[in-house]
């Protein structure tokens, strides 16, 4: 139903048809997720796609560092999760072109206990994602990537950005103890893909925070390469200040600073990620 619609934007080959959707997931705290999803989504729109990403963590860094403060955010993902509210009117434009949010809100904190006798609680997003494709009626009310930032925990809110995606995107830090926990996070990933979504895959493990400086940089990539192999993406995202200044001023680092490193390695990763999606062997 939504294969070939003929619509071809800008230098996109690919039509606006049903969005692939990635999520980034990692328990482990402050390791690059929100950082990842604003800018890799931003580099994205840079080469022609229409991008979404939706906040399902209740910090809302990914709003604020879109620039959507608490004051603005109306409606936010927790409405769609709970209120069954649709992502059309929960979304909100941002100051990039092709980009859009669904803010987030600290109501997202209670989630499970508010959603703790639904049975269908871990299929709230998919579900969602589902109608928004079924009400649209024009290309243009279509995405082709829709990108989930989650929190820092394998809770409800993971889960149901785990069940709602095609593939995961798993940031890890050039730091002692990075492997430390991604064997959990594996382990859950295999454990949604036999009961709750049998179509998810590891699309990729972005290294961020790489110090060129620092040699344990190099031992970590090392290790993360030698046990995750050709899942992990040739780009390297630096450690770069001008990438932790651009969220303060409610900008992706792309338009921040477009010519720091930072911004040329996400630049470099959405065309990687783009051409691995290409060739990824998708069950849907
Ligand atoms: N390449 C980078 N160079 C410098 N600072 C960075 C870089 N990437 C991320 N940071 C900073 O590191 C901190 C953690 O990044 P980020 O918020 O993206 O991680 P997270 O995994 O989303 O965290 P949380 O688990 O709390 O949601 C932030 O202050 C961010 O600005
Ligand atoms: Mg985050």
């Amino acid at each position: 139903m939504f294969g070939f619609i003929g619509k071809k934007i800008k230098n996109v080959e690919r039509p606006i048809g049903k969005p692939r959707v990635l999520v980034f997931a990692n328990q482990k705290g402050g390791v690059g997720k929100t950082t990842t999803a604003i800018n890799l989504g931003c580099a994205i729109t840079e080469k022609g796609y229409k991008v979404l990403i939706i906040d399902l963590d209740p910090q809302g860094n990914a709003s604020t560092g879109l620039g959507i403060n608490k004051e603005s955010r109306e409606f936010s993902s927790y409405d769609v999760l709970v209120d069954q509210m649709s992502i059309g009117k929960a979304t909100v434009k941002t100051t990039v072109n092709d980009l859009y949010l669904v803010p987030s809100t600290l109501d997202l904190l209670g989630i499970e206990a508010t959603l703790a006798s639904d049975k269908n609680r871990s299929f709230k997003l998919k579900d969602a994602i589902q109608n928004m494709l079924l009400e649209a009626t024009t290309t243009e009310d279509n995405y082709h990537y829709i990108l989930i930032d989650c929190p820092p925990s394998l809770n409800l809110l993971t889960i149901n950005a785990l069940v709602a995606s095609d593939a995961v995107m798993v940031p890890l830090q050039c730091e002692f103890f990075a492997l430390e926990g991604l064997g959990q996070l594996l382990e859950t990933v295999d454990h949604i893909r036999k009961t709750l979504n049998e179509n998810l895959v590891i699309h990729g493990i972005v290294l961020t925070m790489f110090d060129e400086r620092n040699n344990l940089s190099g031992q970590v990539e090392k290790d993360v390469r030698e046990y995750m192999s050709d899942k992990v993406y040739k780009t390297v995202i630096p450690r770069n200040v001008r990438v932790s200044e651009a969220p303060s001023y409610g900008k992706p680092v792309l338009i921040y600073d477009h010519k720091c490193s930072g911004s040329k390695a996400y630049i470099k990763l959405a065309s990687e990620v783009l051409s691995r999606d290409k060739n990824m062997k998708y069950n849907n």
